[in-house]
């Protein structure tokens, strides 16, 4: 994978592409990463890269031509690279997204700051808009350096063997399970007691019926989305059943337990 960022702040990223796995990626050569800054692109004394709207309003636009320019001459580089722009109006970045970008040679990651930039740029030279959020940022860089972090570590060869991808958050539509290291007791909470069982299968069945329980009470929507498996639909009206024979076997206070509620 090469990755080039179009920014007129190509300092903010050398911290994020010296450190972590991405900088050891970068290390030993199995991705390249580098920007290029509109600024080179300009001519005027100024170097100037954005400019009022049309039509007036509020906030400035970033100019199409060292846009274009600073685009252009990364293309040259990559000629066969997807180029896209970090801007909240585009597609949401979910790890689907980063899994097909993954099995891509080059991209060209445009970073806009001010109020947006030209229309015709996008019209031009883009080939996706991606977002990261429903929220405002003040420029594509840190979404530019999202998508490159969650990318990178999809792309063969990246992650150690145990770390693999295959084993993450959302692979298979789920959230991870949890996780536990030592001391195996903290502050007096314990640790669930089948992860020292060394019963490899019983590990295995706890972790998948966390990861479904987990993601039933945080992202019921994620659940709605991808439907239900029958052991794992099995699996959920156990826990229910289990839940109800909790409550019933308690008096709490205030519950009834001729009402059936
Ligand atoms: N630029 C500003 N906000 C953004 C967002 N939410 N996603 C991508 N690029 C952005």
């Amino acid at each position: 994978m090469n990755y080039i960022v179009v920014t007129i702040f190509p300092e903010m990223f050398a911290p994020f592409w010296e450190h972590g796995i991405i900088g050891r990626a970068i290390a030993s050569g199995k991705i390249t990463a580098g920007a290029v800054n509109p600024r080179e692109f300009t001519n005027d004394r100024h170097r100037t890269t954005d400019d009022r709207p049309f039509g007036g309003g509020a906030g400035m636009v970033m100019k199409s031509g060292p846009l274009a320019g600073a685009v252009r001459s990364a293309r040259r580089r990559f000629p066969e690279a997807l180029t896209l722009l970090l801007t909240p109006q585009g597609r949401p970045f979910d790890q689907e997204t980063a899994l097909q970008l993954a099995g891509q040679n080059a991209l060209i990651l445009v970073c806009g700051r001010y109020e947006g930039v030209d229309e015709r740029v996008g019209d031009a030279l883009i080939d996706m808009e991606v977002s990261v959020g429903d929220y405002v940022l003040t420029g594509g860089e840190l979404p530019a350096m999202i998508l490159m972090d969650a990318v990178t570590r999809l792309i063969p060869g990246i992650l150690g063997g145990e770390a693999s991808a295959e084993k993450d958050s959302f692979s298979d539509g789920l959230l991870e399970h949890a996780q536990y290291t030592r001391p195996r007791v903290f502050e007096g909470r314990g640790a669930p007691e089948v992860l020292f069982s060394g019963n490899h299968k019983a590990i295995d069945d706890w972790r998948r019926e966390d990861a479904l329980i987990r993601t039933l009470l945080k992202r019921k929507d994620l659940l709605e989305k991808r439907g239900l498996r029958p052991e794992e639909r099995k699996i959920l009206k156990k826990w229910v059943r289990d839940i109800e024979r909790l409550l019933d076997a308690q008096s709490l206070p205030g519950a009834d337990p001729s009402s059936g509620a």
